[in-house]
């Protein structure tokens, strides 16, 4: 988790995801959205940060064995980090391309595969770094910068 004084810490929050369990998906962002407003960051922070967060939860279900989403909330940044393990990605500048997708049938019919999500975390993020490990797991950090 990133490193922060502590007294630079207004939230911190883990929350663990399971892979392929559809019927949890989204969960952890709806908490999260709640976290940001009871917190009372404006609107849009809260809004981009619920997007970044559910793109990496269903990309966690969708693809990875189990992983994990931190919350980090400081006096000027929201920090959302998506930590899987899983088959990693082999291809990141392929998978970041919008309508890039290797979602199967059954993800599909959920509706979930449009190849949309890496593109719109990165839209919606100040900051975003990517990395991942082939047989290893996936990496995403997001910084939403607060007025
Ligand atoms: N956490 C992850 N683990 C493994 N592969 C992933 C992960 N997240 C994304 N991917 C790969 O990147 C592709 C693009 O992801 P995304 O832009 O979210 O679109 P979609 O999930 O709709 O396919 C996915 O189809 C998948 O191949
Ligand atoms: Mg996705």
């Amino acid at each position: 988790m990133a490193v922060h004084a502590p007294e630079n810490i207004l939230h911190q929050h883990s929350f663990d995801i399971e892979g392929g369990n559809f019927t949890n998906a989204g969960t952890v962002s709806t908490r999260i959205k709640s976290i940001l407003k009871q917190i009372g960051l404006p609107d849009n922070v809260v809004r981009k940060s619920a997007i970044v967060c559910y793109e990496s939860e269903i990309n966690i279900v969708s693809y990875a064995r189990k992983g994990v989403i931190n919350l980090i909330v400081t006096p000027k940044t929201v920090e959302i980090e998506a930590i899987d393990e899983g088959p990693g990605i082999p291809n990141i500048e392929l998978a970041m391309q919008q309508g890039y997708s290797t979602a199967n049938q059954h993800i599909r019919e959920m509706g979930f595969g449009a190849g949309m999500g890496l593109h719109n975390i990165k839209c919606f993020s100040d900051k975003f770094d990517i990395s991942s490990e082939v047989d290893k797991g996936t990496f995403l950090k997001m910084i939403i910068n607060t007025p």
